[in-house]
């Protein structure tokens, strides 16, 4: 370290090093040009960087993540519709309590299906509530043996309000209300619930002409 470098702005030859003007708290910088191979990676990056931008993003060249999981659900949500209107198509009030309610088979997986995700606010015997010593404490869901139906007894009505949720106008029970069970059980695992409940009510309510 024979000689002090040059010092200026930046280095402008390959090779030349050159100490920078500025020194801040005794802290000094050089600058060296730096090697044209490095530096056509840095651009190169840039360019790269442009392009992709440009085309996933301000074109329909190529799609983004978000597009292809928009698409997905879509897809998907296409799928259940007509999978919907397939089991719409071939259920009715009569078909719901005569061929569905008196099937052991779907009720019994439609009891499974209610005691997985139901029981919890409607109880394990319809009651919509708990037992506590001798008290008895209101669940967050309506009885459902009540024969009281809020929101219509038919068995469709009640096959389309486990599907659809508490309906926009309802203000909820306690303030509570159903979730959109579509989208967590499929129709044929909702008409089996269904089956399941008119399977436990009495048998006037299944005073409906086979058809
Ligand atoms: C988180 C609590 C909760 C769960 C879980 C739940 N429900 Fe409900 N359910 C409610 C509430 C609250 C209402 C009343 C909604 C309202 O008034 O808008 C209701 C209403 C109902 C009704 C209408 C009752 C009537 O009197 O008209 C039926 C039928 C029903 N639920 C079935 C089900 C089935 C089947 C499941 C499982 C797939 C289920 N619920 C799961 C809270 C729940």
């Amino acid at each position: 370290m024979s000689r002090e470098p040059k010092r200026g702005h930046f280095a402008k030859e390959k090779g030349e090093v050159i100490l920078r003007e500025h020194e801040y708290d005794g802290i000094q910088e050089y600058d060296q040009k730096l090697p044209n191979w490095w530096l056509f990676t840095f651009y190169g990056a840039i360019v790269f960087f442009v392009g992709t931008w440009v085309a996933y993003y301000h074109t329909d060249f190529l799609k983004n993540d978000q597009q292809i999981i928009r698409e997905k659900i879509a897809a998907i949500q296409a799928a259940k519709m007509v999978e919907l209107e397939k089991t719409l198509a071939t259920l009715d009030d009569s078909k719901l309590v005569h061929r569905w309610a008196t099937d052991a088979a779907l009720v019994s997986a439609g009891e499974a299906i209610y005691l997985t995700n139901c029981s919890a606010c409607h109880a394990a015997d319809l009651s919509g509530t708990m037992t506590v010593g001798a008290h008895k404490i209101p669940l967050p869901g309506l009885p459902l043996d009540d024969r009281e139906w809020k929101f219509g007894g038919k068995p469709m009505q009640i096959f389309r309000l486990i599907n659809e949720g508490s309906p926009p106008e309802s203000t909820g029970h306690n303030g509570a209300k159903m979730q959109v069970w579509g989208q967590t059980l499929n129709p044929k695992q909702i008409a089996e619930v269904t089956a399941y409940l008119i399977a436990k009510l009495p048998e006037d309510f299944k005073d409906i002409p086979a058809n």
